[in-house]
């Protein structure tokens, strides 16, 4: 049966659409911006009504400039967590925060709860997988359990909007985890894609229509990926990973999508008894257990598929007894070993016929990127020599047979990487070497044994 037409009034600040008349507008807060529409046909009750099509506004694109920059945002004072959202939480943005298991996302969105909510902000921290009094200890332990963050233990996102809807709009939700939410609105179990798409979708709906932030926690499955839904990485407006190394206490919380800001960016923590702590000087505790000022140790700045990774080769070179020489690598292509002493043999008077050489690569890492010929060499050559390359030097580029340093991708990512890492120095391939005849022709990109010398007595 057709309905009658019927008027209704749009928000003329955030464009929802209201069926009566009101002072402010329930989506966006806003006062007298509603403003009636005649030309809306039938709006009723019921789910039906729901999926019927609403008039949207068309805005210039022009009248959108400086949006991205002017995203209004809730900033946690945190500055590592500030630093990889890309200067604080966006209103009305979903940002997906992935993790092992047992990683410290609990930890760390507790601390930004905590540390928002003091500032007076409404934060509701939603928990599907821990009890309000476990949350309540945690918070006990980081010293926070006196911030007014509103605790609840709730899976199911109807039930989660409803809590959320008592009382003034919240500024920032935080859902722990994704995994756990179900929705009436899907027919499949917990836990399943399905569920977790519907509840992230009905959720991202609910942070666009009221502008709150929303920050869904998601684990991470033994590939690296968020459980499951991957899917939700493409809803979301920014990905954060937290990663951690076996057997350290440092985490990094690394920026993998962000439609509000860069994405090369990593916050830097420390566990501790008494939660995260921000390091200030990740390098120190990074490659803390490094030997600077030992001979055979460069410090690669690699890449980890789109993300920079500063990673410490060690060569020991010695003399060997046997007539045939020994050559063990672990951790990088022993192939790869063989040429670059080939090069270094032949184009740069560097002998290695007599001597072992063993190369690893520290903490159990694997490299498999050809950029790290050049931190290779200048690990071979300072342990040949016995000098210690400078500690605050990083080191990548591509050998070729010719002894050219060949350009890599992501320069700009391994030097910032670098850079917030503590290094003031690098040694890389020429900023002209674009392309195969720049780097063959003979001229500056040449690797030299003077250059090698000069690389060791930097
Ligand atoms: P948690 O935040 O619960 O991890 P996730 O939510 O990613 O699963 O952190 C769990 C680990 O962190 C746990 O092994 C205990 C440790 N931890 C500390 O070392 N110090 C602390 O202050 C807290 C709260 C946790
Ligand atoms: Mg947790």
């Amino acid at each position: 049966m057709a309905k009658a037409p019927r008027t209704q009034f749009i928000c003329q600040n955030c464009g929802a659409a209201h069926q009566r008349w009101a002072g402010k507008c329930d989506s966006c807060g806003e006062w007298n911006t509603l403003i009636e529409d005649g030309t809306a046909s039938g709006i009723g009750a019921g789910p039906a009504s729901l999926r019927s099509s609403r008039k949207g506004r068309a805005v210039a694109l022009t009248s959108l400039a400086g949006d991205i920059e002017d995203a209004p945002r809730i900033i946690s004072g945190i500055s590592e967590l500030d630093r990889a959202t890309g200067g604080g939480f966006v209103r009305g943005s979903a940002l997906l925060v992935g993790g092992d298991p047992g990683i410290g996302k609990s930890t760390l969105l507790t601390q930004a709860a905590a540390a928002l909510a003091s500032q007076g902000h409404r934060i509701v921290y939603v928990s599907g997988e821990e009890a309000v009094a476990q949350i309540r200890l945690r918070a006990q332990r980081l010293g926070v359990a006196h911030t007014p963050v509103e605790l609840a233990a709730e899976t199911n996102v109807e039930d989660i909007l409803a809590t959320i809807a008592d009382g003034k709009r919240p500024d920032l939700v935080i859902l722990d985890s994704i995994q756990t939410l179900w929705t009436d609105l899907a027919d499949s179990a917990p836990g399943t894609v399905t569920q977790v798409r519907a509840s992230a979708q009905a959720l991202i709906r609910y942070a666009k229509s009221t502008g709150a932030a929303i920050v869904l926690v998601g684990h991470v499955t033994k590939e690296g990926q968020i459980a499951g839904p991957r899917v939700v990485e493409h809803m979301v407006d920014g990905v954060l990973y937290f990663e951690g190394e076996g057997g350290h206490h440092y985490r990094i919380l690394r920026t993998v999508k962000n439609r509000f800001g860069p994405t090369d960016e990593i916050g830097v923590f420390e566990m501790s008894d008494k939660g995260l702590r921000e390091v200030d000087n990740p390098s120190e505790l990074f490659l803390g257990e490094r030997h600077a000022k030992a001979p055979g140790a460069a410090v690669f700045a690699g890449m980890e598929g789109t993300r920079p990774v500063l990673v410490e080769i060690q060569a020991l070179v010695a003399p060997s007894p046997l007539g045939t020489p020994r050559r063990a690598v672990v951790g990088w292509d022993n192939a790869r070993l063989s040429m670059v002493l080939a090069v270094l043999e032949a184009h740069c008077g560097v002998r290695f016929s007599q001597h072992d050489v063993y190369l690893n690569v520290a903490g159990g890492y694997r490299i498999s990127e050809p950029g790290a010929d050049l931190a290779v060499a200048a690990a071979l050559v300072s342990s040949l020599t016995g000098l210690a390359l400078p500690a605050d030097c990083v080191y990548f580029g591509e050998i070729s047979l010719s002894g050219a340093i060949r350009p890599v991708a992501h320069a700009q990512q391994r030097l910032k990487e670098a850079e917030k890492l503590g290094f003031s120095k690098a040694a890389l391939p020429p900023a002209g070497a674009r392309n195969s005849e720049d780097a063959d022709s003979p001229g500056e990109n040449y690797f030299r044994p003077s250059e090698l010398a000069d690389l060791v007595a930097r």
